[in-house]
């Protein structure tokens, strides 16, 4: 097993380059399937979400070149049988994108049941809704999803709740169906939008993405395209946090601006210097940080994916700090491993009460899902001694060279293979 030692007390300071967005990506690689020719990708993270989406991909029968820099060529055209076996599947829990464009393209689709990283209850009822109502018979049998339809037929497609999952899948089904689709209380995430800027280049008709409103009408035929991923907003986030944590001076390039809003907000409200320009944001502190309230909420509202991340800065903060999570059920898993580190945190249900300790100190933990890991490591920066994180391959399926560019920001990290103890344990996936 992997370990990351951090040595902890220095301030990041210089700049970080932000990759292409995981949960984009992650959408995106599936969504070739749709077109009847190669697709380019470009801007793609070195994370192992890609490398078993690209895997998927392979073993179905498609042709997968790495052109080296993150740019891949894919053509999904020879694939034939829409299955997505268990052992693969099991690994990430966007397998499930496999079902929408298997069953876009083929009417039909076997994939097994994502792996669920436990953020608590995360059911797929809004993604067999959609389809559905888009002529679709969804079966669940030996942990396997199956769904098959003899006409996909365009729908009006109403979530009971905000899902990023099935307002996905909703338009990777929908856009070679017969006729519109329209969905509403669709999630307004950026990597949604990124998906149908995608379909589009692709020559599908998707309008109102980055809305709750959804229209799409099918089209009978999807071509081959070039295409550049955007940049990770939570990576982009968590550099961010982890400079203020280490009161450091970071300029984090390769960001859309806008995209960071929430976190902005909430960073330049306990005391953070953000300064914005055009594809970047510097991240500077001068003075003590002071306690806030956070909720979070879907986009455009502060991102759950940042809920772990922000609580830690928050436990450096002056005064009681209040942190909601209103998306998943479960998702403080990692406070156990901050008391460790000398955190006073507190957690009613979906209530974090965070006491501002003004400093942690360096132990042994376990990361126990991605952006929890990624909290991990911030501590980590911050503290004074030692931490040592396992379970670090949590953080590598959504943090590309996270130790490089860590390095190259002043901070004493390394990672360290404990002999004996490759067998990895089966990766929760989310
Ligand atoms: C996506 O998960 C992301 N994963 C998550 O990022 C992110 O936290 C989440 O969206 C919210 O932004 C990927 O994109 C691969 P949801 P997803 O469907 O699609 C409930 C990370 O760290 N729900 O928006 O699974 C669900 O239980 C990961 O990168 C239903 O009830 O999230 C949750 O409470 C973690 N029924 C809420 O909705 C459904 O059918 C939001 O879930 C679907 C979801």
């Amino acid at each position: 097993m992997d370990k990351f030692i951090i040595k902890g007390g220095r301030r990041l300071e210089g700049e970080v380059t932000i990759s292409g967005a995981k949960n984009a990506v992650v959408a995106i690689i599936p969504a070739v399937i749709l077109a009847d020719g190669p697709c380019i990708l470009e801007n793609i993270p070195d994370i192992s979400d890609v490398s078993i989406s690209l895997r998927i991909l392979y073993e179905m029968g498609a042709i997968v070149e790495n052109l080296g820099g993150g740019v891949y060529r894919i053509d999904a055209t020879p694939i034939k049988e829409p299955v997505v076996p268990y052992e693969l599947a099991r690994h990430m829990r966007a397998s499930y994108y496999f079902l929408g464009t298997l069953l876009g393209k083929f009417h039909r689709a076997r994939v097994a049941m994502p792996g669920g990283c436990y953020l608590g209850d995360r059911p797929i009822d809004q993604h067999l809704k959609a389809f559905t109502a888009l002529g679709a018979d969804c079966r669940l049998e030996n942990g396997m999803i199956d769904i098959s339809a003899d006409m996909l037929i365009g729908s009006q497609i109403y979530f009971d709740k905000i899902s990023v999952g099935a307002t996905i899948n909703a338009i990777l089904a929908a856009v070679r169906a017969t006729g519109l689709t329209v969905i509403e209380n669709a999630a307004k995430e950026p990597h949604i939008v990124d998906l149908a800027n995608f379909l589009n280049s692709m020559g599908a008709d998707i309008m109102g993405a980055g809305t709750d409103v959804i229209k799409i009408r099918g089209v009978r035929q999807l071509k081959g395209t070039s295409y550049a991923i955007i940049p990770d907003q939570i990576e982009a986030g968590t550099y961010m946090v982890a400079a203020a944590a280490t009161k450091g001076n970071v300029l984090i390039k390769n960001v859309i601006p806008k995209h960071l809003e929430s976190i902005t907000a909430k960073l330049a409200k306990i005391g953070v210097n953000v300064e914005e320009f055009d594809d970047s944001v510097r991240i500077s502190v001068d003075g003590p940080l002071v306690k806030t309230s956070v909720k979070t909420q879907p986009h455009p509202g502060f991102p759950t994916d940042m809920q772990p991340q922000f609580s830690t800065l928050l436990c450096l903060a002056e005064g009681t700090s209040i942190v909601t999570e209103e998306i998943f059920n479960n998702r403080f898993r990692y406070v156990d491993e901050l008391r460790r580190m000398g955190a006073d945190i507190s957690v009613e249900g979906r209530v974090a009460v965070i006491e501002g300790v003004g400093k942690l100190y360096g132990a042994p933990v376990t990361a126990p899902d991605l952006r929890a890991g990624a909290a991990l490591v911030i501590a980590g920066l911050a503290a004074a001694g030692v931490t040592e994180i396992d379970d670090i391959y949590h953080i590598e399926r959504g943090y590309e060279n996270i130790e490089q560019k860590l390095r190259a920001l002043g901070a004493d990290i390394e990672k360290r293979t404990v002999p004996g103890t490759a067998v990895r344990k089966d990766p929760a996936a989310m």
